[in-house]
C-alpha cells in the first residue's frame, strides 16, 4: 500500500532477459500451433505466409515497436496512456477503450481452445483421445466441445489458473512464469520437430511448408493474413501498450521487436515442420483447419513409435503456449483497473475472472446450447474471433500508427526509441517513422476495403 510521501515504485519486469521472456510469451501462443499451421494448410501453403510476412514487415512490427514505445513514455495502462501523452484530446483514449473491450472477446474464444488443450494434456495422457483412426479421435474431440459442462468447466479453470498468476503481480507472476516456460517451450518444440523430420513423409510435408499456391489467395484470405500478423504479435490492442509500460528504460525497444517477432515465426516454422510431415507420412489432409490439433494430430502421432508420448508433449507444449499469450491479454484490463480505480491486484483480477467467465460461456457453449445461435452466419465463437483479429486489431493498429506518426510526432518518437539519445539508431528510427505514418496505413487500409469486398 502506498503511504503519504512515499510512492511505491510500479511494479515491473526486471531483467533484460524478464523483458524478453515476457514479450516473447505473449507473442508465442495458440496462433503458432492451432492458427497458423491450420490456416496456413486452408489457404495455400506459403502462399499464404508470405503475405502473413509481409503484413508483418509493414504493419505487425511497427505497430508493435509503436505500442511499445508509447507505453513505456506514458508508464500506464492502455487507455490512460493516451490520456497522458496526450491530454489535449481525449477521444484518443478510444484506442484503449475498445482494446479493453477487445482482451474480453480474444479471450473468450481463446480460453475455450486452451480449455480443450489442457483437457487434451490430461486426456491423451490417459490414452483417452488416442487412436490411429481419425474416426475415433473426431468423435473423441467431438464429445469434448459438445458437452456443455465439460466445456464450461475446462474454461474456467483455464481462466482461474491464469488469474492465480496475475494475481502474484508483473515480476513475481508474470515475469517468473514466462522466464521458466519459454526454454521448456524450445525444447520441447524442437524435441517433437527432430522427431518429425525423421518421417518418410518430411520431405512432402516441408514442400507443402515452403511451395506456394497463389490460387487460393483471395482478398478475404490476404485480410486473414493480415489479422493473423496482428493476432501473432500481439498488436492492436493495448498488451503491448501494458507491457511495455514495465519495460525498462535502457531496453532497446525496436531491437526487442525485432527479436520477438524472429523467434516467434521460428515458433510458427517450427510448428508447421513438427505437424505437416507427419500429417503426409500417415496420409491426412493438410487442409483439416482448425481440427488439425485435435483431431489430425494425435491420429497422426499414435501412428509413429513413441507417438503417445510425443501427443503428451504436443498439448504440453500447446498449454505452455497459451499460458504466456493468454497472461499477456488478461494484464490488460486488469492493469486498467488497477491504475484507474486504484483497485487492488487482487480484485482487479477477481473483478475480470468473472465477468470473463460470464462472456467466454458464450463462446464455450457455442458448439453445444448455442451451436444454432448465430449472428451474421457465425457462432459466438467465430463472431469472437473473426470480429477481433481481422477487423478490430487492423483498426486498433491504423489508429495508433496515425497517434504515434502524426499526433504524437517525429521528435517523441526518436527521443523515445533512441533512449533519449544513447542508442545510435537513427536510421532504423527513420525507418520505423516511415513504416508507421505512411506503409501501415495505407496497408492496413487497403486490405481491409478489400477485403471486405468495398473496393
Ligand atoms: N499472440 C498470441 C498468439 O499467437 C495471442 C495474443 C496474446 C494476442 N496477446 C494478444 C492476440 C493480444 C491479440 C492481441 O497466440
Amino acid at each position: 500500500m502506498e503511504k503519504a510521501g512515499k510512492v511505491k515504485a510500479r511494479d515491473s519486469f526486471t531483467t533484460g532477459f524478464g523483458v524478453l521472456a515476457a514479450t516473447l510469451g505473449s507473442a508465442v501462443g495458440l496462433g503458432n500451433i492451432w492458427k497458423f499451421p491450420a490456416l496456413a494448410g486452408l489457404n495455400g501453403g506459403a502462399a499464404f505466409i508470405i503475405i502473413y510476412l509481409l503484413s508483418t514487415l509493414m504493419a505487425g512490427l511497427p505497430v508493435m515497436i509503436a505500442e511499445i514505445m508509447l507505453g513505456r513514455r506514458s508508464r500506464s495502462d492502455a487507455l490512460t496512456t493516451f490520456r497522458v501523452l496526450h491530454p489535449q484530446r481525449e477521444s484518443w483514449g478510444l484506442i484503449g477503450a475498445v482494446g479493453i473491450l477487445s482482451a474480453f472477446l480474444i479471450l473468450a474464444f481463446y480460453t475455450e481452445v486452451a480449455g480443450w488443450v489442457f483437457a487434451y494434456v490430461f486426456k491423451s495422457a490417459a490414452g483417452s483421445v488416442l487412436s490411429t483412426d481419425p474416426k475415433v479421435t473426431s468423435a473423441a474431440f467431438e464429445k469434448l466441445v459438445s458437452d456443455p459442462v465439460q466445456s464450461i468447466f475446462w474454461q474456467c479453470s483455464v481462466i482461474v489458473f491464469v488469474g492465480g498468476i496475475i494475481v502474484l503481480g508483473v515480476n513475481k507472476g508474470i515475469e517468473k512464469t514466462t522466464k521458466r516456460l519459454m526454454p521448456v517451450l524450445f525444447l520441447i518444440l524442437v524435441m517433437i520437430g527432430v522427431r518429425s523430420l525423421m518421417l518418410p513423409g518430411a520431405a512432402a510435408g516441408l514442400s507443402f511448408l515452403f511451395h506456394p499456391d497463389f490460387s487460393k489467395v483471395t482478398g478475404a484470405v490476404v485480410m486473414t493474413a493480415m489479422g493473423l500478423a496482428f493476432f501473432k504479435l500481439s498488436v492492436g490492442m493495448g498488451t503491448m501498450i501494458t507491457y511495455g509500460s514495465y519495460f525498462r528504460d535502457d531496453q532497446n525497444i525496436p531491437l526487442t521487436a525485432l527479436r520477438v517477432m524472429l523467434a516467434d515465426l521460428t515458433v510458427s516454422i517450427l510448428a508447421g515442420i513438427a505437424i505437416f510431415p507427419a500429417v503426409f507420412t500417415y496420409g491426412f489432409k493438410p487442409e483439416a483447419g482448425p481440427a488439425l490439433l485435435f483431431i489430425t494430430i494425435p491420429a497422426v502421432f499414435s501412428q509413429m513409435p513413441f507417438g503417445n508420448i510425443f501427443v503428451v508433449l504436443f498439448f504440453v507444449l500447446g498449454a505452455i503456449a497459451a499460458t504466456g499469450a493468454m497472461l499477456s491479454i488478461m494484464e490488460v484490463p486488469v492493469a486498467y483497473l488497477h491504475q484507474r480505480f486504484a483497485f487492488s491486484r487482487f480484485k482487479a483480477t477477481a473483478m475480470t475472472v468473472v465477468l470473463l467467465i460470464l462472456i467466454g460461456s458464450t463462446a464455450a457453449l457455442s458448439n453445444s446450447l448455442l451451436a444454432g445461435f448465430k449472428i451474421f452466419g457465425m457462432t459466438m465463437f467465430d463472431l469472437y474471433d473473426f470480429l477481433t483479429s481481422n477487423l478490430l486489431l487492423p483498426l486498433g493498429g491504423l489508429f495508433l500508427c496515425l497517434f504515434a506518426g502524426w499526433v504524437w510526432g517525429e521528435s517523441k518518437v526518436r527521443a523515445a526509441l533512441s533512449n533519449d539519445g544513447s542508442l545510435a539508431n537513427r536510421f532504423i528510427v527513420t525507418i520505423f517513422l516511415f513504416l508507421v505514418k505512411f506503409v501501415a496505413p495505407v496497408t492496413i487500409v487497403v486490405i481491409l476495403l478489400r477485403g471486405l469486398k468495398i473496393i
